[in-house]
């Protein structure tokens, strides 16, 4: 007892000394779904409430498919030496994580805020983060006594309940620090030497003068070490003047290093830090010489019309030629674009040649002329994870531009418009019409094709789709042949509102029926439509997705990027993995990588890069539709590593189409393993932890033996594996990706 108070004690003294100002609201939480006015009571008994998790949806905590109200609580004794502390006195504030869809918020039973503050009903859909500022002397705040936190929330759809980052939940005072942050969006430019730079930013909304001392500390996470330190003379910054400081350091070791960013206020002593990781590429620089890329096979169904471009990496001009082309098709050998219509099922086996004058690359590929289509993953972008409802024409085409030029060399070739393209109401003929933000879908998509790449769009079952606009519900095949005068090549079809016409708990061919409907509608048009549904895995679509005429499905809610968001749903893909096969996907949601925001103003994605070097792996590992998430007009040097490392890309496109089955999983690290064609493996070890681990399989493990070449797909290396093992040293939540042949 004695021994365990005392631990305990050292604990509590280490937690106070590390972050004394902010009272963790993670841990402790109850949740009940259902809703009862009572639950916000001090006094409600909670105890036979069920734990929950606030860094998951309640989907992930037993309530599948669950949509409607359901409550947290949380007891939280708040210390008057927070206040004692503080330079300001007058309020705090209670930082919520994430809400979806909406909420209010009880302090012992007294409404503190609700709607993050926006007005309105709490049936409104207004996802988001909360955070509320309560005064200091408002009774409602019982300073040193146990509390009582309570949040009703309300679900419209897809993931329901509380959850966010771990960081994001907690209370502190609302000091003079409080509207003041550290700008470090600006990218990373890289110098000679390997050597760093990047402009940071001390920000403040606050009318304080702010004058101190920043201070920059760089340590090596494998040692803990601290290699780099700096500091600046003055930094003095208020609203609207901030402190730009220009950090710059050269990493001896091609590795993420964590560089902490400190501004002391010199009057208060309060000080304000923030830590990133720095960026290392590993994907060699292209070539100059030509280099065929993409998968090795593209279905298109008879008499469609046939938009390949051939994907070539290599110094322009190029010139492309297809020797084995059936009549209908022709090439055009300045652009590597195919086009024309083949009217005869088969398999068309195909040479390409790609050459410049530094020299020649050849491939076999095989144009499948029949029923399946969207053989090996769709590669390509989605305006959702980086302009939500905001997309516009204009955003698409800088999309379809910076493909063309920057991607589809390594096999990207689908621009897909997501929500918030569909005017308000149809046309009088029952025909759904663009709003204004696209003038011309037709001219649109005709500027998408003509850079040989291909054209999405997005609806819903439903009457309306999940940000509000014009869903499909009973103009199915209005709106397939609409797509299909348009030009469209993608379909993704997103359950959204159908939830109010399908019975409250559908069966499976309740849930079926909506997308079989669609199958019906689009096996009308005469273009090839890939069709993507959305479903976030209800009824273990898996099972169904492909009989019911679907090319991918998506298996989850909705990604974020974040650390638990995108490990929890990609190393949980394992049960749908066996089902995944050339034509039909599983679908763990779209990228986050780059710059993303699901609205107008976007951030670099909050995953570290070991984090996205381990997100790319294992959708490639699990052979999902690869979607990038981000603004493509903003690309930076990593992030474009990241997307075009043709080695990396090959696994994804594999045309085997097997997805990787999870073949360890423990606390500490997974190793995934996937087949390919060639008889060779893609296998990826992850590191779970937030330390250095040395990850490896032994050369006589079932997964490894008989095989004898091992490739560093990443680095596009051999792996000199001497001793009994292969594997290396893996980055905190990192990842080693390699390839084993024979
Ligand atoms: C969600 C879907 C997202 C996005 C959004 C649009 O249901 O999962 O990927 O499409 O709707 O409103």
């Amino acid at each position: 007892m004695m021994k365990k108070n005392l631990i305990f004690l050292v604990l509590l003294a280490l937690c106070f000394k590390a972050d004394a100002q902010n009272i963790s609201l993670v841990k402790g939480w109850k949740m009940s779904i259902g809703d009862d006015a009572g639950w916000s009571a001090p006094n409600f008994d909670d105890k036979g409430w069920q734990n929950a998790n606030i860094t998951r949806p309640w989907e992930r905590q037993g309530h599948a498919n669950y949509d409607g109200f359901g409550w947290y609580r949380l007891h939280v004794v708040i210390p008057s030496s927070i206040k004692e502390k503080a330079y300001l006195k007058d309020s705090i504030i209670i930082s919520l994580g994430s809400i979806d869809d909406n909420d209010e918020v009880y302090l012992n039973g007294k409404l503190i805020g609700k709607y993050g503050g926006r007005g309105g009903d709490i049936k409104e859909s207004k996802y988001g983060h909360r955070s509320y500022v309560v005064a200091a002397n408002n009774p409602a705040v019982q300073w040193d006594k146990d509390n009582v936190l309570a949040i009703r929330v309300y679900d419209t759809g897809g993931d329901g309940g509380v959850y966010g980052l771990a960081s994001e939940y907690n209370i502190r005072m609302s000091d003079i620090m409080e509207g003041t942050q550290f700008d470090t969006g600006k990218d990373f430019s890289y110098g000679d030497k390997n050597s760093l730079g990047k402009s940071i930013q001390l920000v403040s909304k606050n009318h304080y003068q702010y004058r101190g001392k920043l201070s920059v500390i760089v340590t090596d996470p494998e040692t803990n070490k601290i290699i780099n330190t700096q500091k600046t003379d003055t930094a003095h910054f208020t609203n609207g003047k901030p402190f730009t400081w220009w950090f710059a350091f050269a990493p001896s070791q091609k590795k993420s290093y964590l560089v902490t960013y400190t501004f002391k206020d010199t009057k208060t002593g309060v000080e304000l830090s923030q830590t990133e990781t720095t960026p290392y590429i590993l994907t060699p620089a292209v070539s100059r010489v030509p280099r065929i890329n993409g998968a090795d096979i593209f279905g298109v169904r008879p008499g469609h019309p046939v938009l390949y471009l051939i994907p070539a990496t290599g110094r322009t001009p190029l010139t492309y030629k297809a020797t084995g082309l059936p009549a209908g098709l022709k090439l055009d050998t300045k652009t590597g674009i195919i086009t024309g219509f083949v009217a005869k099922a088969a398999n068309y086996p195909l040479i390409f040649t790609v050459s410049n004058k530094f020299g020649t690359d050849t491939k076999k590929f095989t144009l499948a002329i029949g029923d399946n289509i969207g053989l090996t993953p769709a590669l390509g972008w989605n305006s959702w994870n980086a302009w939500g409802l905001s997309v516009n024409d204009e955003k698409v085409r800088i999309s379809a531009r910076e493909m063309a030029e920057r991607l589809a060399a390594h096999g990207w070739g689908y621009i897909n418009i997501d929500d918030g393209w569909e005017a308000a109401a149809r046309n009088a003929d029952g025909k759904i019409t663009p709003n204004s933000k696209f003038p011309d879908m037709r001219g649109l998509t005709d500027y998408v094709h003509s850079l040989g790449l291909r054209m999405g769009i997005y609806s819903s079952p439903g009457p309306k789709t999940c940000g509000g606009y014009l869903g499909s519900y009973q103009h199915e095949d209005d709106d397939a042949l609409t797509y299909a005068e348009w030009g469209i090549d993608y379909l993704k079809y997103d359950w959204c509102s159908y939830g109010q016409i399908a019975p409250r708990s559908p069966n499976l061919d309740e849930m079926k029926k909506p997308y079989q409907e669609m199958r019906a509608s689009l096996n009308k048009a005469n273009r090839d439509i890939l069709y993507s549904f959305c479903q976030y895995g209800m009824g273990s679509v898996w099972n169904w997705g492909a009989e019911a005429g679907g090319n991918s499905w998506r298996t989850t809610g909705d990604i974020t990027d974040t650390w638990a968001s995108m490990s929890g749903i990609g190393f949980n893909q394992d049960k749908a993995a066996p089902l995944a096969g050339p034509g039909h996907f599983n679908d763990p949601d779209m990228l986050v990588v780059g710059k993303v925001g699901w609205g107008p103003s976007l951030h670099p994605s909050r995953l570290t890069f070991d984090e996205q070097y381990s997100h790319i792996s294992l959708w490639s590992l699990l052979a999902s539709p690869l979607l990038i998430g981000c603004d493509m007009g903003n690309l930076d040097r990593f992030t474009l590593s990241l997307l075009t490392n043709d080695e990396v890309i090959a696994v994804n496109q594999d045309a085997l189409g097997k997805s990787a089955r999870q073949y360890i999983k423990n606390d500490n690290y997974q190793v995934w393993v996937k087949e390919l064609k060639d008889g060779s493996k893609a296998i990826g070890l992850f590191n779970l932890t937030d330390k250095y681990q040395t990850l490896s399989l032994a050369k006589n493990d079932p997964a490894l033996a008989g095989y004898h070449k091992f490739r560093n797909i990443w680095s596009q290396q051999p792996i000199v594996a001497a001793g009994s093992t292969v594997g290396g040293k893996v980055a905190p939540h990192g990842v080693l990706l390699i390839r084993v042949s024979k």
